[in-house]
């Protein structure tokens, strides 16, 4: 496994919202995140990727110990994260949002290069300013930026979101391509999963705070267990506390 949580406490100041989350990612993996609204998902991705701290348990990333270092060190590690919100630099151009990640990152032109490739308007557009993309277009500048730092392990927060099911296929199938040549994706995933579960291997559904079941991502294809799993538990009677 690439990434292991174990029993990971964290939340914003004496407020803890994560009450000890396990879970593993392997190399080549796609896990989904599953929850309802303010079921602590972001807050999981924040605090994997080094931007809050843990104050309980650990996060190891290829058996290194990477909570507590920092979202500087945690990205330098191998961490790449797609913010749920505010998560490329507006006021930067396309390609300088590219090479805030890039910089560090041996082969990065090679990455451009291929983004460019994949996406044209990224780079007919890349002495343009970030806030002068439309929205799906800054969600895959988003992701690009991301992996332009190489990442092994990829946090992907709902960047599919209110796109076009089109858009969001383009999106669905690239992560399947960076999954595939190795990279470990957790993938946090909203509206219209189904495209997504489809790439996906397990998923983990969170509810207040807490991991609350482990499943083979296709078995989520069943739109009453889907429907299960955004509504929460406590709406459910309780029925499934593992
Ligand atoms: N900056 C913050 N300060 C204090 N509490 C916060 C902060 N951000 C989030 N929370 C609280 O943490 C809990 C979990 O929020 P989080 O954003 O992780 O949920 P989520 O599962 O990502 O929800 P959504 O599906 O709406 O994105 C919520 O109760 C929320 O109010
Ligand atoms: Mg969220």
């Amino acid at each position: 496994m690439i990434l292991e949580l174990s029993d990971v406490q964290s939340g914003y100041g004496k407020i803890t919202i994560l009450h000890g989350v396990s879970m593993s990612v392997a190399r080549g993996e796609i896990v989904t995140v599953l929850g309802p609204n303010g079921a602590g998902k972001s807050t999981l991705m924040k605090a994997i990727a080094g931007h809050l701290p843990t104050s309980e348990g650990k996060i190891d990333l290829d058996g290194v110990r990477i909570d507590g270092s920092g979202a500087s060190k945690a990205a330098a590690a191998g961490v790449g994260y797609v913010p749920q919100e505010r998560n490329v630099f507006e006021e930067l151009s396309v390609i300088e949002n590219l090479r805030v990640t890039a910089n560090a990152a041996r082969e990065a032109m090679n990455t451009i290069d291929a983004m460019f490739e994949k996406f044209p308007f990224l780079k007919e557009r890349k002495n343009q300013r970030a806030d002068t993309l439309s929205g799906g277009e800054r969600q895959i500048l988003a992701i690009s930026a991301a992996l332009a730092g190489r990442p092994r392990v990829l946090l992907l927060d709902e960047p599919t979101s209110g796109l076009a099911p089109l858009f969001v296929q383009d999106i669905v199938d690239w992560i399947a391509d960076v999954a595939e040549e190795g990279t470990a994706v957790v993938w946090v995933v909203e509206q219209s999963p189904e495209t997504i579960l489809r790439v996906s291997d397990r998923t983990y559904v969170m509810d207040g705070g807490q991991i609350s079941r482990e499943i083979p991502s296709s078995e989520l294809l069943d739109p009453e267990e889907l429907r299960k799993v955004f509504l929460g538990d406590q709406r459910e009677g309780h029925q499934d506390g593992a």
